[in-house]
């Protein structure tokens, strides 16, 4: 509308067929440029509204007063309108959060240990707090560490197809990490205390209680004088600082071609407090290490003295562990990456 055409004058009439334009063009707005085509459109300073208004003079003077009033009615009711539009609050609301650039930052999701790492990191500092150093070897092996100078020979059912992963004839991935303790000894003159952490692999059916690979850490201590009490005495200080200052264990005899004697470590089952529950199937206990006095055969094989050295070597399955202390039904879970699992620890 421009002021030529006010200028011929306007009727109350047309007052309403602005409010009905006004009022369906409204309803269209959608976005920050519409709106503004609007509000410069109605209410802006050249904006039809205010030509209206200009326009009074133009009108006999009888309607003067009344069209004057309604003119300015429909403008407040029109600017009413336009600023409670519901677009508007949302609309601005979402770019003033996009753009203010006081606003403080979206928190940045941190993530979490992962649950495997988180015992594996215990375990060390406890071992690390006696005074055992951190020592690593590689995953892939060769025969001689995995097995030969691990006192195995080649009969042993340990070297068959069936639980080893062979790369060639003579290279393969580790299947525990005793081989690191060869590789650690070889290098070095008692005194040494050590614990090795690493991933092991084994050609095993995956089930919800074993994997084909799993982690494990390993502990050796090599001096003039070492005897089955300093074993027995450090690994009842180990499971009492891990599980429960009154934790008890048990040793049971067993058998490792590179330990003599060999044992197995239980502790006192730390669900039931040794009652007897499922997790322990009702015996009270839980195997959670191998142990035994290195094997002479072992020292011979890395230059050491076996008549001069003693020394004692161990190995903790960490899976098992992290099963038992998370109450985690399926070992499978430690290896699918799912973050509704792992956001858990
Ligand atoms: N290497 C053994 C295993 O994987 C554990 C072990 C380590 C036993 C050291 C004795 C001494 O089962």
């Amino acid at each position: 509308m421009t002021s030529e055409s006010a200028g011929s004058g306007h009727s109350l009439k047309d007052l309403d067929i602005i409010r009905q334009d006004a009022e369906s063009e409204l309803a269209a707005v959608k976005d920050k440029e519409t709106a503004e085509q609007f509000r410069i459109k109605y209410l802006g300073k050249k904006g039809i509204l205010r030509e209206i208004l200009k326009s009074l003079k133009d009108i006999p003077e009888k309607e003067r007063r009344e069209f004057g009033a309604r003119a300015n009615q429909l403008r407040v009711t029109i600017e009413e309108k336009f600023e409670q539009a519901p677009w508007k609050t949302s609309r601005e609301d979402k770019d003033s959060l996009s753009f203010d650039p006081t606003l403080p930052g979206f928190p940045f999701p941190k993530g979490s240990t992962h649950p495997l790492m988180r015992i594996r990191n215990e375990i060390r500092d406890i071992f690390l707090s006696m005074g055992f150093s951190v020592a690593y070897g590689p995953d892939v092996e060769t025969d001689y560490y995995n097995f030969e100078a691990l006192n195995t020979p080649a009969f042993h059912p340990a070297r068959d197809m069936q639980d080893t992963f062979y790369i060639s004839e003579t290279v393969l991935l580790r299947t525990h990490t005793s081989p690191v303790q060869v590789r650690t000894m070889e290098n070095r003159k008692p005194p040494f205390r050590y614990i090795m952490p690493g991933r092991v692999y084994r050609n095993e059916e995956i089930s919800a209680r074993s994997y084909c690979l799993f982690h494990q850490i390993e502990g050796l201590y090599v001096d003039e004088n070492v005897s089955f009490s300093d074993l027995k005495g450090t690994l009842l200080a180990f499971c009492r600082r891990f599980f429960d200052e009154k934790t008890r264990i048990k040793i049971r005899p067993s058998f490792f071609p590179f330990t003599e004697p060999s044992v197995e470590i239980d502790v006192e089952c730390f669900l039931c407090g040794g009652e007897g529950c499922s997790i322990c199937k009702k015996s009270g206990w839980l195997e959670v290490l191998g142990a035994g006095m290195v094997h002479p055969n072992v020292l011979k094989n890395v230059g050491i003295d076996p008549e001069k050295y003693t020394g004692f070597a161990f190995g903790i399955g960490i899976e098992r562990i992290a099963l038992l202390k998370y109450g985690i039904e399926d070992i499978r879970f430690f290896y699918e990456n799912d973050v509704r699992f792992l956001k858990q620890f």
